[in-house]
């Protein structure tokens, strides 16, 4: 072994005591006659000492060490000189002083230095991810995810939980995001795809008895990045059989306390709050509302549908809605051209302007002469908007611009004023999800979950008359207004399915060619099931108070799906080409 201990595991009662360390420089001091050097490995840095007692030929590597060379060091470990303690590191109070050296690696000049607070643009740091991640945070973050996939296994595993992997080379039947595909060789034309999620594989599963599954998975997913989302992330994927959605949330629950407490000393509350979609929508504007602050939405449509004003009239009447949300105590934090950017800002989401009463003081409002006095009364009063308080408004014919743009501003606002704390985590069960929702693109109704999600009992008779009338059990887990997970009680029955299938514009030929397995497992004895999955990288960076997942993930990709470190996707041979019976398009 090279070494007796990591770097940073020493401490006073070692001293005197022989040790062995190796690890990378952190940075080398000459002083003479005295030459220092920080070494660390991934705890953390140990003080390196050699003066003029010390053998000549170690003295001279020592000299010669550079930053990141590898270094093995032997030695003893003594007290710092007086004056010399560091208070700020944990090793602060002892140095090895070293007897033998021997350098393992010499290193080149890096184009960056390795330290935890960096400016470095992450473009660079990307293409050496691997010296990007000796940063004591990306370790830190690394640790941390290990711990927690490691916590979800063992709290599945000790409830009963099987882990089994399902493939990554599938049949491709794409719904919601685009299929990642992989040529066959040996059935030129044909394609593997590579998972979205390993649903179907885990509904399989219970159909052949394994009643409680858990899989830490990746999934790939051919859409638009975010910060919140990679082509190829993690999830921690289960399913059980004979339950229903509280079963699921009870289990789920349970997984989120213990690990809080585990990772974070974070009591969570449990039961978690629940609300259904609808209600999300209508007063968050959001199906995954951040419960950390208020500014609720509000409705200003019935005492605004007889205005003069024009602009809030004509959204009502083309079937839209006026509403509002009151920023409480905001009127001295946003000055006229700070509400010009907001208005900026609900303009990336189609609102087609921003109206606003601000009250500090004397009361301004860019909409209240347009208004009857009686109007502006009932919109205050109905807006509970006071001294001292921002109001701000946005009328639309369609409601889904103004519940988009709301629900993204009262988010916006509230960053602002330093509401979104990261150490406060409010968590939020979404159910009562619509089974549909209508496609413009594909002009028909997709599912909003997936097709495998059950309608709810009395709302099946609408499957195929009223599909925007149908709910469906599904239920997502929000934590501070991020999606953490989603899952749904399964259709377990073949002609339910098929209804499905139907409402949803597939003919029974296509139903059959897609997921004609599924409907003929179906057929043999299906349990009733339910499941869900959570995005591992999300809940890590939520955790560690983290925004964006690349920060969690070893080798994330970049905004154009590539990745910088080995330049992929790259072009293949010719041969490799034609052995697969491609050609590329020009
Ligand atoms: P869903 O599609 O909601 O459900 O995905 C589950 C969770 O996975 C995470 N996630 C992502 N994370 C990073 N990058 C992405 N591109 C990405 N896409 C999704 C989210 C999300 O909540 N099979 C179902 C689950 C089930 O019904 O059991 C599914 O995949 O945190
Ligand atoms: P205008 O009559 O266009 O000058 O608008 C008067 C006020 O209403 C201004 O503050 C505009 O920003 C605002 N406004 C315009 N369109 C909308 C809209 N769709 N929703 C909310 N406010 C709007």
């Amino acid at each position: 072994m090279y070494r007796t201990k990591y770097c940073a595991e020493f401490s006073e009662a070692d001293v005197g005591t022989r040790a062995k360390v190796c690890g990378w420089v952190q940075k080398q001091r000459d002083l003479g006659t005295l030459i220092f050097i920080d070494l660390r490995d991934r705890t953390g840095i140990i003080q390196l000492a050699f003066d003029d007692t010390t053998d000549r030929a170690v003295f001279d590597i020592a000299f010669s060490a550079r930053a990141e060379f590898v270094l093995a060091a032997e030695g003893v470990i003594r007290h710092r000189g007086e004056g010399a303690v560091n208070p700020n590191m944990p090793t602060g109070a002892v140095e090895l002083f070293v007897d033998k050296l021997e350098v393992l690696s010499a290193s080149q000049t890096p184009p960056f230095e390795i330290k935890d607070d960096t400016d470095v643009k992450e473009e660079l740091r990307l293409k050496y991810r691997y010296l990007d991640l000796r940063r004591a945070p990306l370790q830190h973050n690394m640790m941390v995810r290990s711990k927690i996939a490691r916590h979800a296994r063992e709290y599945f595993e000790d409830n009963g939980f099987i882990e089994i992997e399902t493939p990554v080379l599938i049949k491709s039947t794409p719904e919601g995001a685009r299929d990642y595909l992989v040529p066959s060789r040996v059935h030129p034309g044909s394609f593997y795809a590579l998972p979205q999620s390993p649903q179907l594989y885990k509904q399989i599963l219970m159909l052949s008895g394994f009643d409680r599954y858990i899989q830490i998975a990746k999934c790939f997913r051919d859409e638009d990045l975010r910060a919140d989302r990679q082509p190829e992330f993690t999830q921690i994927d289960l399913e059980m059989s004979f339950v229903d959605e509280n079963d699921i949330m009870t289990m789920v629950e349970g997984f989120i306390a213990t690990l809080f407490k585990k990772i974070l000393n974070v009591e969570v509350e449990l039961p978690l709050k629940r609300m259904s979609w609808n209600e999300a929508m209508s007063r968050y504007g959001s199906d995954k509302p951040d419960l950390r602050f208020g500014f609720e939405i509000c409705d200003l449509s019935s005492v605004l549908k007889d205005t003069e004003f024009k602009v809030f009239a004509s959204a009502i009447a083309e079937g839209g809605s006026v509403r509002a949300i009151n920023i409480k105590g905001g009127a001295d934090k946003f000055s006229r051209k700070e509400i010009d950017k907001l208005t900026d800002f609900v303009k990336t989401y189609k609102a087609k302007g921003l109206a606003w009463s601000k009250w500090s003081g004397e009361l301004s409002s860019s909409f209240a002469k347009f208004l009857s006095e009686e109007e502006v009364r009932s919109v205050y009063g109905l807006a509970g908007f006071e001294e001292g308080d921002l109001l701000l408004v946005v009328a639309d014919a369609k409601n889904k611009v103004v519940f988009d743009s709301l629900g993204a501003l009262r988010c916006e606002v509230a960053g602002k004023l330093g509401l979104r704390d990261k150490n406060d985590f409010k968590f939020l069960w979404v159910t009562d999800f619509p089974m549909f929702e209508y496609s413009e693109e594909d002009e028909r109704y997709v599912a909003m979950h997936h097709p495998f999600t059950a309608p709810r009992e009395e709302d099946i008779q609408y499957l195929t008359t009223a599909p925007e009338k149908v709910l469906a059990r599904a239920y997502d887990i929000v934590l501070n207004g991020t999606e953490l997970g989603g899952g749904s009680v399964r259709i377990h029955r073949q002609d339910l399915q098929a209804t499905v299938f139907e409402a949803l514009g597939l003919t029974k030929e296509d139903a059959e060619a897609k997921f004609g397995f599924l409907l003929e497992a179906f057929k043999y004895g299906a349990p009733p099931h339910a499941g869900l999955a959570f995005g591992l990288d999300r809940l890590v960076s939520l955790m560690l108070g983290l925004d964006a997942i690349r920060d969690v993930i070893a080798f994330p990709k970049v905004q154009n799906a590539s990745e910088l470190m080995t330049q992929c996707p790259s072009e293949v041979p010719q041969k490799s080409l034609d052995e697969l019976g491609i050609a590329i398009k020009e």
